[in-house]
């Protein structure tokens, strides 16, 4: 099937931000003084203090650091699945305090990708419904849905293994799998949360190509979480989470 022949199931969306008068285009994500605790037993955990930053359309970025420093809490901010205990998330613009739960649940539909640290994949079914699936229940139609998930696996390398169940599946199949699931909506930014935790050297370093692939090929802004330092030397930008704080590294 060629690419023009599939139905995207996607809402159409302009590429970014028009600019303001000033000519100006506000960033992806702007994070101002943004802060997040956790009550644990007996004691506050105290997980980011105070982030600022700003991430333009189409970057690539990469979040190392020590287990436990909150990597995947940013991400899961970034992805507005969490709420920051303080300070403000911006996302092209728009404060996300200022949208409710079925805003925010639009905007993730239809703008973020993610890579959850544990796959989350239904074993039971095939790597095409796993990947066709979340389109479908959002009212793409079956066949359109299938056609782009066969789209999309040819282009991460699993053309081969759409009719297989997951459960079937190698670490490294299961990893594009995921990042293939999170390409449905034609993400503006992919959140990958440790998309190589778990893989060889071998599987790593495909899926570490795969993602190079996406953000240079397609502008997909990526933020990746990640203990691996191949594939953080790969993003364009490097930052450091240590003791609350983001510390961007040079090269
Ligand atoms: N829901 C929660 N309630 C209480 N504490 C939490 C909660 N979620 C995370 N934490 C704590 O916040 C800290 C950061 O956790 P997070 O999962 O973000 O770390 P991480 O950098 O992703 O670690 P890893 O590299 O092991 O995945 C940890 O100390 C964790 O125990
Ligand atoms: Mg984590």
């Amino acid at each position: 099937m060629t690419p023009a022949a599939v139905h995207t199931c996607a809402e159409p969306r302009p590429p970014h931000t028009p600019a303001d008068s000033s000519g100006q285009r506000p960033p992806l994500y702007s994070l101002r003084n943004l802060v997040k605790e956790f009550d644990g037993p007996g004691e506050k955990v105290s997980v980011l203090q105070g982030l600022n930053l700003d991430i333009q359309e189409g970057e690539s970025a990469a979040v190392v650091g020590a287990s436990g420093s909150g990597k995947s809490t940013f991400l899961h901010i970034l992805g507005t699945l969490a709420e920051p205990g303080g300070g403000e998330l911006y996302f092209r613009g728009t404060n996300m305090r200022t949208l409710d739960a079925g805003a925010k649940a639009r905007l993730r539909n239809e703008s973020i990708g993610f890579v959850f640290q544990f796959h989350h994949l239904l074993p039971e079914f095939t790597t095409l419904e796993n990947v066709a699936m979340q389109a479908v229940i959002g009212g793409c139609p079956m066949q359109a849905a299938l056609d782009k998930a066969a789209d999309i696996l040819e282009r991460v390398g699993l053309a081969g293994r759409a009719r297989f169940a997951v459960g079937l599946l190698s670490g490294g199949e299961r990893q594009r799998a995921a990042i293939a699931r999170a390409l449905m909506q034609d993400p503006v930014v992919l959140l990958a949360d440790e998309p190589t935790g778990n893989l060889d050297e071998k599987n790593g370093m495909l899926v570490a190509e795969l993602l190079v692939r996406l953000n240079a090929e397609q502008g997909t802004a990526m933020v990746v979480a990640t203990h691996n330092p191949e594939l953080a030397g790969r993003m364009a930008r490097r930052f450091e989470l240590k003791s609350g704080e983001l510390y961007e590294q040079s090269r």
